[in-house]
């Protein structure tokens, strides 16, 4: 698990000490159920896998189950599954924001091209759907499905909003919720089915998990601002470049002067920082709080995740969950 500050907490060696196991079954799984009847396609797959990331989904899956129960076969292959979904949306999310990296490593659309790398992500849902349908259980199918159109949604809106310097903290958390956080919410629930918890419990820790979801997205997008590439292993001014005005500077454009306003309005219009370098972008972001008002945003998500997870009765998995909500306000890509 690649969390980076993770392995230097305490409470970071927990959680990989809890599902250090579970996730290496994980692996093994997407690893045998990538493989297509057509070379080029298990290439991709394959190049996907090799590229790491952090395994946040399946980890929140298998560690909602724990709380429960010990995670079983279907646990592990619903694991897999969310790591796929997700992983499937970034290749589709690359080429729409012609991103050239991804974990570290060039991104599909790079090495493949747009066309090839549309149709490997398509394999990727489908294969997914496909490993969940061998349960033979409806509201899992249901969870996944509907979670997909949403998350399919929230791109074309996203499309839609391109270059929209009007956006509103509200049209934003919209983008988030169905982008971001109804995955989170998503795995942690399937972890609550599969450990079967009550109902009860589920919406529960569902609600835990779209808190977390939406303070990841909210840190996402104010790394696209502070990172530096080589630690993200993704581009960095990035969103702005591509015409999504994200929650820094909504913020900071609610108090931009008309010459700032001028500045990112450049940027959104020629898609490129050869006019206004991206330094004068962030240095903007900075000064007018946008950044650290984004960063209290992402704070109160999180606080509000604790809280729930804290009304769980205490065991070590309760507690590698809520260390997971400190972490992902805490990390560097
Ligand atoms: C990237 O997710 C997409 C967002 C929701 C911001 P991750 O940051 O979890 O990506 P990987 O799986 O670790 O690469
Ligand atoms: C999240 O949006 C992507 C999906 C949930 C599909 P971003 O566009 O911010 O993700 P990154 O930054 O490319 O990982
Ligand atoms: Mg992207
Ligand atoms: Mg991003």
């Amino acid at each position: 698990m690649g969390f980076g500050k993770i392995g230097q907490t305490f409470s970071a060696l927990e959680i990989h000490q809890i599902v250090k196991e579970d996730l290496r079954r994980v692996e093994e799984e997407i690893r045998l159920e990538s493989i297509a009847s057509v070379d080029t396609v298990t290439a991709i797959t394959r190049h996907l896998q090799a590229g790491g990331g952090k395994r946040l989904r399946p980890t929140l899956l298998l560690l909602s189950c724990r709380l429960f129960r010990d995670p079983d076969e279907m646990a592990i292959r619903l694991g897999a599954v969310v790591e796929m979904v997700h992983t499937a949306t970034l290749v589709h999310d690359d080429v729409i924001d012609v991103a050239g990296t991804r974990r570290g490593r060039a991104s599909t659309n790079t090495v493949w091209g747009n066309h090839t790398s549309v149709l490997a992500g398509d394999w990727l849902y489908m294969q997914a759907f496909q490993m969940a349908l061998k349960e033979r259980n409806f509201r899992v199918l249901d969870l996944l499905i509907s979670l997909t159109q949403l998350m399919v949604e929230g791109e074309v809106l996203q499309l839609e909003r391109i270059g929209n310097m009007s956006l509103t903290e509200n049209d934003y958390m919209d983008l988030v919720d169905r982008k971001t956080a109804s995955l989170f919410s998503v795995c942690a629930k399937l972890g609550a089915i599969v450990g079967h918890a009550s109902e009860e419990e589920e919406n529960r820790l569902g609600h835990f998990a779209w808190n977390l979801g939406m303070a990841f997205q909210l840190v996402d997008d104010i790394l696209d601002f502070t990172a530096s590439e080589s630690v993200l292993g993704k581009p960095v001014g990035n969103d702005l470049r591509e015409g999504k005005v994200t929650l820094p500077l909504i913020y900071a454009l609610e108090r931009g002067t008309a010459v700032e306003r001028a500045m990112v309005e450049t940027v959104l219009k020629t898609g490129d920082y050869a006019a206004v370098p991206f330094k004068q972008i962030l240095d903007f972001a900075n000064s007018s709080k946008g950044i650290e008002r984004a960063r209290a945003r992402a704070q109160v998500f999180t606080e509000t995740a604790r809280e729930i997870i804290a009304n769980f009765p205490d065991s070590q998995t309760q507690r590698a969950l809520a260390a997971v909500t400190e972490l992902i306000t805490d990390r560097d890509h």
